[in-house]
């Protein structure tokens, strides 16, 4: 029995070279057995070379990924058959290559479920934002994934932790390392990310054998996601909202969840006397996870800033928790929540009011006025007028920071926006009284 050593559980290229060489020299998959890690015996000298079909390659590429120790041979085994004639790939009731398109559709169903539905805690790093993901993989889908990530993000600092390994980005290499058997929550992530972070950095190296992610079955995104340097860090959340985001995330209340990447819940301190409302996420913060990333969150940043609002004190949320969009070419456009979603999602954000307990809730835009108010508002007829909840929570109206987006005429956008500063410090002057 001859033994096969490979270097990692994705080494894809060291697999390639010996599954060539073993067919070449005419080793049979019977004499074969195939491990990871440890010493690797030289592989038999082999020239020639010979057709393996692109179907097969794409299969084993996405099958030698699956959790599974059966799978070198398995794999080597079909590159075997087809070798010696055999029309496997037309064979549909073939046990062998059935089991190969089994293990390659788990592998591509759990890739799926970490690029969609990974989310990204920003921890403070030299003077920037480095983004932690952490996920717990089926299969072994961090090393092809992380690449199809990195490239969608090319310039964050990130790292995607799994118990298998870990991923690290820093805009220009992609380096693995060890990574974390567990971690129990967001916190636990950060401490071991702290505590560890340089001997991880080190000690990681590029892999070059990784198999390549194919990358189907994306929803389209906007092609122009910008880096995240000006995003806004946040307190580490509170442990009850964390377990309230974890249980949003399954939420089957609306039909929204289903063509959206991820449920973005709300952020902010649980003991924020401020807690603002938007309509829901869009494009970026569906990708990203974390409300008020994007173009109207940079807005709203801009002018909590100019009213001297301080966004890591407030509670930032949306109306609606999944992001509603059609889909056209490759873009995702914005589509406005109907009144039976905001209602269906009321539940989640009344779930955040009992968490955080804010005296004052900012609705911003006619969405978040609808799901806070329970009715129609005109936003030009009650906005800066305190409005009391039976509650007795009082909320202010005003106008969604994307709306300032949207005016075409700088001189009037300069006025909308002005307007918008001053409702922030009419808000501010109160969030400090007392
Ligand atoms: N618009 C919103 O209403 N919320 C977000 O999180 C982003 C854009």
């Amino acid at each position: 029995m001859q033994r096969i050593v490979l270097k990692s559980e994705t080494d894809w290229e060291g697999w390639r070279q010996a599954a060539r060489a073993l067919v070449l020299t005419g080793v049979e998959p019977d004499a074969l057995t195939w491990a990871v890690g440890g010493k690797t015996a030289p592989l038999p000298d082999a020239t020639g070379s010979f057709h393996v079909p692109r179907a097969l390659v794409s299969l084993a590429s996405q099958a030698i990924q699956a959790r599974d120790a059966e799978r070198f041979g398995l794999l080597y085994s079909l590159v075997w058959r087809v070798n010696a004639g055999e029309k496997l790939l037309e064979d549909n009731s073939d046990p062998d290559l059935s089991l190969a398109r089994r293990m390659a559709l788990t592998v591509r169903a759990d890739a799926h479920r970490m690029r969609t539905n990974m989310r990204f805690l920003a921890v403070p790093e030299d003077g920037g934002t480095r983004f932690l993901g952490w996920f717990e993989p089926a299969h072994f889908v961090l090393q092809a994934n992380a690449q199809l990530i990195v490239r969608r993000f090319p310039d964050l600092t990130l790292s995607i932790v799994t118990p298998d390994g870990a991923a690290h980005w820093d805009g220009t290499s992609l380096l693995f390392g060890s990574g974390l058997r567990h971690a129990e929550d967001d916190e636990a992530l950060q401490a071991w990310w702290e505590r560890h972070r340089d001997t991880l950095l080190e000690q990681a190296t590029e892999d070059v054998s990784v198999p390549e992610a194919e990358a189907v079955d994306e929803a389209p995104r906007s092609p122009d996601l910008p880096a995240l340097g000006s995003v806004v860090l946040h307190a580490t959340p509170d442990r009850a909202v964390l377990r309230s985001a974890r249980e949003a995330s399954a939420c089957r209340r609306c039909p929204l969840y289903e063509p959206a990447t991820q449920v973005v819940f709300g952020e902010g301190p649980a003991d924020a006397s401020v807690m603002f409302v938007g309509e829901q996420p869009g494009d970026q913060e569906d990708v990203i996870g974390r409300p008020f990333v994007g173009p109207a969150g940079q807005m709203m940043d801009r002018a909590m800033e100019e009213a001297g609002i301080d966004r890591r004190t407030v509670y930032v949320t949306n109306a609606v928790k999944h992001f509603k969009f059609t889909p056209r070419g490759k873009r995702r456009i914005h589509q406005t929540p109907e009144v039976p979603e905001i209602q269906a999602c009321r539940f989640w954000l009344d779930v955040e009011r009992t968490h955080v307990r804010p005296r004052f809730l900012v609705a911003m835009g006619g969405s978040a006025a609808r799901s806070l108010l329970g009715r129609a508002v005109t936003i030009g007829r009650e906005r800066g007028r305190p409005i009391q909840m039976p509650d007795g929570q009082t909320v202010f109206v005003t106008v969604h920071p994307s709306f300032l987006l949207r005016v075409p005429d700088e001189a009037a956008k300069a006025r909308e926006y002005a307007a918008f500063v001053r409702d922030l410090k009419a808000i501010r002057a109160l969030m400090t009284a007392d």
